[in-house]
């Protein structure tokens, strides 16, 4: 795909001259239809050679397929689509020049509105396929922004003025991300790392570290929110035992994907309120397996989240699954991610139990240092949530999202 980057440039490059120029003349002016001409060219030719191009616009970073276009850093069009709600772009077959032409008065349409509220309710939208013959299919995946960006973006500023965190926008991108998983068997990576970045933005939004954590409002969102609370813990622990940067970020990926199996897994089982049969078990246990294999096959680069959603279920003195025919020692992003899991599901709720106090679920870990958890990954994480645990923020999701 990499060889067909230039082109992929070259058609940005002409769709944001189209967008550009129609934005100058009247509808019906014969510019209008040159330059939406022009641009379905350069698309005509990259579909000639990479039928199902597909791209991010993330803070002011492109992705085309897997990789970085490199040539396009700062061009001011990524973050204008990102802007009105347009964070995704797929073509999934060859386009018609109709279907193009209506797509780019879409986009338009919504850059001509776009206000702060607009911008709001564009980026909590839903991704929309394009209706049958268009084959355009475009959308937040609600990524924002990245390190190097300087926010505040408007999540952090809304966070700063209300005290309250809306992280609806990395719940639909996780969301996005589970339905990849499920339909391509392959992990949009890059998109996995900018939600981290983003909620690392969110963690210290506020010029001290707090931990937006995402309160459950009904069953169905469980793997999502439980998805970014673990990898918001497992990123403040990291960070609270003095890890680096990158493998901050790289345990927060960890965390995020650490129950990706369970895509495989039935839902009705997911949800039984009841105890589970041996076999509904096994099947349970296998999200363990599962989701390593589907991390390995998706970026060999992904190891350390291979290892974790293979670990994350053992046990500091060998019990736990998945079974194993020899003993050895869990690395430390499992062993990390492991408590951060343990604890967020026993403040959560579920069908057949309520939600565990903050102390309740502490003295849990406490208890289970030296035979469930790591001594020292254990300690600090109670010392981490002794000390932040006043400054949770409880993210509210909005009605859309919920
Ligand atoms: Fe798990
Ligand atoms: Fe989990």
């Amino acid at each position: 795909m990499s060889d067909h980057t230039g082109l992929a440039i070259r058609f940005l490059t002409s769709m944001a001259q189209a967008l550009a120029t129609m934005s100058l003349y009247a509808e019906g002016h014969p510019a209008r239809a040159r330059a939406a001409g022009g641009s379905f060219d350069t698309l005509r030719d990259l579909q000639g050679a990479d039928p199902r191009p597909s791209f991010s616009f993330l803070g002011s970073e492109v992705i085309y397929g897997q990789q970085a276009i490199r040539g396009l850093t700062d061009w001011e069009w990524a973050t204008k689509l990102a802007n009105v709600g347009v964070q995704r772009l797929e073509f999934a077959d060859m386009v018609e020049r109709e279907a193009y032409v209506s797509f780019l008065e879409d986009v338009l349409a919504r850059v001509s509105a776009f206000t702060a509220v607009a911008a709001a309710n564009a980026a909590a939208a839903p991704m929309g396929r394009g209706n049958g013959p268009t084959a355009i299919r475009f959308g937040a995946v609600g990524v924002r922004g990245s390190s190097e960006v300087r926010l505040p973006d408007a999540a952090v500023q809304a966070a700063e003025q209300t005290s309250v965190l809306d992280l609806n926008a990395e719940v639909d991108a996780i969301r996005w991300v589970h339905d990849e998983v499920n339909d391509r068997e392959e992990i949009p990576l890059l998109e996995a790392e900018s939600i981290v970045r983003s909620l690392s933005v969110a963690m210290h939004g506020d010029s001290q570290m707090l931990l937006p954590l995402l309160q459950l409002k009904e069953f169905d969102q469980y793997t999502t929110t439980h998805a970014l609370n673990v990898s918001v813990l497992s990123m403040g622990l990291a960070e609270f035992i003095g890890l680096s940067p990158k493998e901050v970020r790289a345990y927060g990926v960890a965390g995020m994907l650490h129950d990706l199996g369970k895509v495989r897994v039935p839902k009705d089982i997911l949800t039984k309120p009841g105890k589970l049969t041996p076999e509904e078990w096994s099947l349970m246990r296998s999200h363990t397996v599962e989701g390593a294999r589907l991390i390995l096959q998706s970026d060999q680069k992904l190891d350390v989240a291979a290892l974790v959603a293979f670990e994350h279920h053992i046990m500091i003195n060998g019990g736990g699954y998945p079974d194993r025919h020899f003993r050895c020692d869990c690395h430390k992003a499992s062993t990390l991610v492991h408590v951060c899991d343990v604890y967020d599901a026993l403040r959560t709720k579920r069908p057949y139990r309520d939600a565990w106090e903050p102390a309740a679920t502490l003295a849990y870990i406490e208890r289970g240092v030296g035979t469930e958890f790591d001594a020292d990954v254990a300690k600090a994480f109670i010392a981490m949530m002794e000390k932040w645990e006043p400054r949770l923020a409880f993210a509210s999701l909005s009605p859309a999202a919920a």
